[in-house]
């Protein structure tokens, strides 16, 4: 086991036995989709009423969240939207930067953040996460031939990350808690802009979650992950600390939905087990 991944599976408080990844044999273009879709938030939460459970996400991270036209769907927003139905509840998606969801949340702009959103110990103390519902492990994506052909490689080199998300965090780290240095981190607000710097050769790298990860692999020529894998996360809803109330609702409806076999369901139609 490397060092670094240890490093950073102990900052997570998780185990560092990667599970098989499962394949998808979705080929519909992340990349190219994101680039049309404006980031600006689709949905206004003010005029909602007190019926409608509001998700904040960044709907640029397939097939967790992404836009089918001009429709968010993937697995966090058919997971939302059973619990909302669970709930009784109508449902509202909005799409902001992936660093704002947790101040949306927070402010109450929005009821909950559902983004392939990885539990830590920093973002819990300033939201509460219901249970995990997937887990995420953080990859390299590199061109093909490209020189680095593991984490050991990164060192010195470009690589890009979606602003504020954990890929972002551990490699602006520095280099003796498991990083690469602020200096060599340039940080998008896009998954997919960083995925089209890697393209044009801005970046040497991209580190990002495997799922997100193996669609832009397999929307854009060229380019491959590494078998290394850099951290596992879980992924879990957070709602603010003051909603209580919410968090155990939420909470309780996505484990029924857990037990009874719903969100595998929704899992395996966005994901294909190779
Ligand atoms: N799992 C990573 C994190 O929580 C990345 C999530 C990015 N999600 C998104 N919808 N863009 O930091």
């Amino acid at each position: 086991m490397k060092k670094i991944a240890m490093l950073l599976a102990a900052l997570l408080l998780m185990t560092t036995v990667f599970a098989a990844c499962g394949g998808k044999e979705d080929t519909s273009s992340a990349a190219s989709t994101a680039s049309t879709a404006s980031t600006e938030s689709t949905a206004s939460t003010a005029d909602s009423g007190d019926n409608t459970l509001t998700m904040a996400t960044n709907a640029f991270f397939e097939p967790y969240e992404y836009y089918e036209g001009d429709e968010i769907v993937g697995i966090d927003a058919e997971v939302g939207k059973a619990i909302a139905d669970k709930l009784g509840m109508d449902f509202e998606i909005s799409d902001v930067d992936f660093e704002a969801i947790i101040a949306n949340v927070q402010s109450g702009k929005a009821d909950m953040g559902m983004a392939g959103m990885t539990v830590t110990e920093d973002r819990k103390k300033n939201v509460n996460f219901s249970q995990s519902y997937a887990t995420g492990i953080q990859v390299v994506i590199v061109p093909e031939g490209s020189e680095i052909a593991s984490i050991d490689d990164l060192e010195g080199k470009k690589i890009g990350v979606q602003q504020g998300t954990t890929g972002d965090l551990y490699c602006s780290d520095t280099p003796e808690n498991g990083g690469f240095g602020e200096e060599n981190v340039t940080r998008y607000n896009k998954g997919s802009d960083a995925v089209m710097a890697l393209l044009s050769g801005k970046v040497d790298c991209v580190v990002i979650d495997n799922e997100p990860a193996k669609a832009f692999v397999a929307a854009n020529e060229g380019l491959v992950i590494l078998d290394t894998a850099y951290a596992e996360e879980e992924y879990a809803i957070c709602i603010a600390k003051d909603n209580e109330e919410l968090l155990e609702k939420v909470d309780k409806a996505l484990g029924e939905l857990i037990e009874d076999g719903t969100v595998q369901k929704i899992v395996d139609k966005y994901i294909t087990a190779e």
